[in-house]
């Protein structure tokens, strides 16, 4: 379980993260919404460790993981896909799965892995670089799971795919959550946050101002898009 309490984070004198609230329980997808700029990639970057938060706190299993360094956040059990993907061009889908691995994956081992994604199976021993946006995609989940991690964080993984695509990864994601992988999603694509999460929540300026299940978010939906989604 990931809680996040008062979360605060600053870029120079810019200040992002305006107390950030945000429960992840453990086996849930949370899907986290909002415009351009609000502070969702922010959030995550936080959570990873990459910019220090100003304040605030950031439970995982209990302990504050608040300011600590990326690569100890990584070893608590955090593992993040940022926006882009940054799969490795030049290496096989195999070779960027076992670069990723600390130890031989307990949760996650090759073979389980290769069941949850069949695309990838298809190309194991294709480079990087000749795989489409979505297997790339797919590439780059496969590689955070080899660590076994307590909590997932996604930054739009949906970006620059085709809708036919994104069905597919609604579908691997569906199939984490039935496996029970908990996961902090940061989505724009509204439809693919609410076929997947268990709940949405909305941030505007820094501070979460939303959230429910999808059943009420989708009674809601008209409402909320135009208060806080659209332009
Ligand atoms: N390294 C940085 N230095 C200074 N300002 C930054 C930096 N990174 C992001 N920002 C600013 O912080 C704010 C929040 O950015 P963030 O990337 O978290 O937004 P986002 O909600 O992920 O938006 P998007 O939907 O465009 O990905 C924006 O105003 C952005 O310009
Ligand atoms: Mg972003």
């Amino acid at each position: 379980m990931l809680v996040i309490k008062g979360l605060n984070t600053h870029y120079g004198a810019s200040h992002i993260l305006q107390g950030v609230d945000l429960e992840v329980p453990d086996g849930r997808i949370i899907a986290l919404l909002g415009r351009n700029g609000v502070g969702k990639s922010t959030t995550l970057r936080t959570v990873m460790g990459l910019v220090p938060p100003s304040g605030g706190s950031i439970e995982l299993g209990g302990i504050n993981i608040a300011g600590w360094r990326p690569h100890q956040v990584a070893r608590a059990g955090v593992a993040y896909v940022p926006e882009g993907r940054l799969i490795f061009p030049d290496l096989t889908v195999i070779e960027n799965i076992k670069v990723a691995e600390r130890v031989p994956a307990r949760a996650w081992p090759l073979p389980r892995l290769l069941a949850l994604f069949p695309s990838l199976r298809e190309r194991a021993r294709n480079r990087g670089a000749n795989l489409s946006g979505g297997e790339q995609q797919m590439l780059a989940i496969a590689r955070a799971l080899v660590s076994d991690p307590k909590v997932l964080l996604l930054d739009e993984p949906s970006q620059g795919l085709a809708p036919l695509v994104v069905r597919e990864l609604a579908g691997v994601i569906r199939k984490l959550r039935d496996e029970n992988v908990t996961i902090l999603l940061v989505e724009q694509n509204m439809k693919l946050a609410e076929a997947v999460a268990d709940e949405l929540h909305v941030m505007v300026k820094g501070r979460m101002v939303y959230g429910a299940t999808p059943e009420r978010f989708r009674a809601e939906e008209q409402e909320i898009r135009s208060r806080y989604l659209t332009v």
